[in-house]
């Protein structure tokens, strides 16, 4: 057993609703293992200045329902520097933190390896609302976030029965559909577009043509915003006026943007954070560090972050020569089935949003 006397913990990148659920379940777990905790304020920004707060039983009092991230949150290109790193790690052993537990996607998994590298063992949480990250089946935020998008679109739906409109309204998920299927499977939508599958545009408008002509007043189009024009422009914009001039229907567009990321956090997230959260503490304890906690098939597992890096490039087709070089066969062989179990479940999501979409 690692003995540590101080976990630090931080919130980086896009902030995600069932962050602050993690914060309060390694705050309560550690101090319950007789482990300090101190949280940094800001990301990885706050690690190189130093802006730290200790965390009690008190100061997490409330928090596992509130959105946001109580330890805010920012992307920070200076810790992706040798001299950032190097502060980052002497306000650690200035501040005697022995460990880190660090929130939120690729980039702050990125930097929780370095940590670690760097002498002070770290361990990831996925939290991002684009179920983006590759080795796990679920990320922290999503559920919020798809319940928040399609309680937008129900409340379009209503106005553009009422008016007989369409609406095409694009979701966030950045180069990741999975929101958007869910969006559009959930609020009953005739079309859906995500960077990962082809979109055929004329079938969807002529869709919407026979739709309107057979009587059908509102309709729903989902747009990814990982969805671009050839000029890279956002596609959502284009195809609503393409949709309006083509078919003579009444188009609106909406962009849900930010207000997705905000707002109470669901059981689902507050559940699945609170049990990755205490998870990592335990492995923390048991001096494991250097891994992403991960939800596979149901089971919260910790997965090596350099393999879960490198699945996520062997996903997005983006492997550099050399990347696979230090695996063995077997967890080469295991990247190629979690990447194919996750091409499998976009399109059987695709199958289920286009098989029902009228
Ligand atoms: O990664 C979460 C996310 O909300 C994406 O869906 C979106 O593309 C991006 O962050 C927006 O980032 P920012 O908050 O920096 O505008």
């Amino acid at each position: 057993m690692a003995v540590f006397r101080k976990i630090g913990i931080l919130t980086s990148g896009g902030d995600a609703p069932g962050m602050n659920a993690c914060v309060k379940a390694v705050v309560n777990k550690a101090l319950s293992m007789g482990i300090e905790v101190v949280g940094i304020i800001g990301g990885y920004a706050g690690l190189i200045k130093g802006e730290l707060m200790p965390l009690t039983h008190n100061s997490v009092n409330n928090i596992v329902g509130m959105g946001g991230t109580f330890l805010y949150s920012s992307r920070c290109p200076e810790f992706m520097t040798e001299e950032g790193m190097q502060t980052a790690v002497e306000t650690c052993k200035k501040n005697q933190i022995d460990a880190l537990v660090c929130i939120g996607g690729d980039g702050t998994f990125r930097g929780a390896t370095d940590m670690t590298f760097h002498g002070i063992p770290s361990i990831g949480l996925p939290g991002t609302i684009d179920n983006d990250v590759t080795a796990t089946d679920y990320t922290i935020g999503l559920d919020t976030s798809i319940n928040t998008t399609v309680q937008i679109i129900d409340n379009l739906r209503d106005t553009c029965e009422s008016h007989a409109r369409l609406n095409v309204v694009e979701v966030m998920g950045r180069g990741c559909g999975q929101i958007a299927l869910y969006a559009a499977i959930a609020s009953g939508a005739v079309a859906v577009a995500i960077p990962e599958v082809p979109f055929d545009e004329a079938a969807a408008i002529e869709k919407i043509r026979k739709l309107r002509n057979n009587g059908k007043r509102s309709m729903i189009v989902v747009v990814s915003e990982g969805v671009f024009n050839p000029d890279g422009t956002p596609y959502s914009e284009t195809l609503a006026k393409k949709i309006a001039k083509e078919t003579g229907v009444e188009t609106k567009f909406m962009r849900t943007a930010h207000v997705v990321r905000g707002g109470k956090p669901t059981m689902r997230d507050r559940t699945t954070a609170t049990q990755m959260a205490v998870k990592a503490v335990e492995l923390l304890v048991e001096g494991k560090s250097n891994v992403v906690m991960c939800e596979l098939d149901g089971e919260i597992v910790a997965l090596d972050i350099a393999f879960a890096l490198i699945l996520d490039r062997m996903y997005k087709n983006k492997l550099k020569p050399g990347d696979l070089d230090k695996f063995t066969p077997e967890q080469i062989e295991e990247m190629k089935t979690l990447s194919a179990k996750r091409t499998a479940e976009l399109q059987r999501l695709y199958k289920v949003a286009t098989d029902v979409s009228f």
